[in-house]
């Protein structure tokens, strides 16, 4: 590609491009100013020539094009830009790039975006040049940083799978020893994301209460067998020793690196809103949103399953409980959207 040299300066008319510095000093390269008196001219003007020379060496592209297409200038950066972009030898840009030009010169505004340009991406900005009838084209070669950043999300991605795999299998483990609990973390993230979902939080912060509820009893993986599968009523130290489970749940996460508060979400699970839950006694908003949310979600599917020591309540019992809950026990908020989800808006209980 043969690039076409800028005019020289006596063949354009003075003029000043509105709001880009960058292109100020390009006029300014081209047609300097006289140095102010008393001053000695060699220095400015050594500068000048310096500088004059900037996008020559520049690695990112430099064009001036009119406002048919034409390249009135390109530096040596420019030529795989221009081969990529489908330019005609060098000499004319393609008509979308020709009519980005056009408007460019008639709306006399910068225009800056991103564009893809053949497997490349560039930050580029079409800067007019009023009166003079042409623009000028910075493009910056992103390609590499936009590359390193999907590769980062996808790295990122792939962690958060394995995460949730290995909250998948804990959750598993807990599980496979109460079978009259099997399928309950799974069943109450279920109802806490759709009572989240009808709350109104924010989707990432749902994906962190789904996997705070899918683990919510990992500390059961120290209660003795025994005590979770006993039939009929439990002597208050066997009581005493399931309500550890808490506890023992956020010892087990606390140094897992999750994004979400999820260690918290264990820990608080069954503290109530005036104060009477455990293991810390904890009241009103000192209690995560997500542990008010899993705490609904918890006692609805507790009283509407099959116990060991009592058969399933039923929906509606479930329903009337959390009613009778609501604001003392339960946050009220979770316990309406709850509410509404199932009485009005068809919600089925997971099976
Ligand atoms: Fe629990
Ligand atoms: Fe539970």
């Amino acid at each position: 590609m043969q690039a076409a040299a800028p005019g020289p300066a006596s063949e354009r008319q003075p003029s000043r491009p509105a709001g880009s510095a960058l292109l100020v000093s390009m006029d300014d390269l081209c047609e300097p100013n006289p140095a102010p008196q008393g001053r000695p001219q060699e220095a400015p003007q050594q500068e000048i020539r310096m500088l004059a020379g900037a996008p020559e060496r520049s690695p990112n592209i430099v064009l001036r094009l009119d406002p048919c297409g034409s390249v009135l200038y390109a530096n040596p950066a420019a030529a795989a830009f221009l081969a990529a972009c489908g330019a005609d030898e060098g000499r004319r840009v393609p008509a979308p790039w020709a009519e980005m030009a056009r408007e460019a010169c008639e709306s006399g505004m910068v225009r800056s975006e991103e564009m893809a340009v053949g497997s490349g991406c560039y930050d580029v900005t079409l800067a007019p040049v009023p009166g003079d009838g042409y623009v000028h084209v910075y493009a910056v070669d992103i390609t590499r940083r936009r590359r390193a950043e999907a590769a980062a999300r996808e790295a990122g991605q792939k962690l958060l799978r394995s995460l949730e795999q290995t909250v998948a299998a804990l959750a598993r483990a807990v599980e496979k020893r109460d079978p009259y609990t099997s399928g309950h973390q799974q069943r109450v993230a279920a109802i806490a994301v759709a009572i989240a979902g009808e709350m109104g939080l924010a989707p990432h912060r749902i994906e962190g209460l789904r996997l705070g509820a899918t683990i919510h009893d990992i500390g059961k993986l120290h209660t003795p067998a025994e005590l979770l599968t006993k039939p009929g009523k439990l002597m208050a130290l066997e009581l005493a020793w399931i309500r550890q489970h808490p506890l023992t749940g956020h010892e087990i996460v606390k140094d897992i690196d999750f994004p979400w508060p999820v260690a918290q979400m264990v820990l608080q699970h069954h503290e109530r809103m005036d104060g009477s839950g455990y293991p810390h006694g904890l009241q009103g908003e000192e209690i995560l949103l997500e542990a008010r949310i899993l705490a609904v979600a918890d006692v609805v599917d507790g009283l509407s399953t099959h116990r060991a020591h009592r058969p399933a309540l039923g929906v509606a019992a479930a329903l009337q409980e959390i009613e009778r809950m609501r604001g003392r026990w339960l946050d009220a908020q979770a316990v309406d959207a709850c509410l509404r989800l199932l009485r009005e808006q068809g919600f089925v209980l997971p099976a």
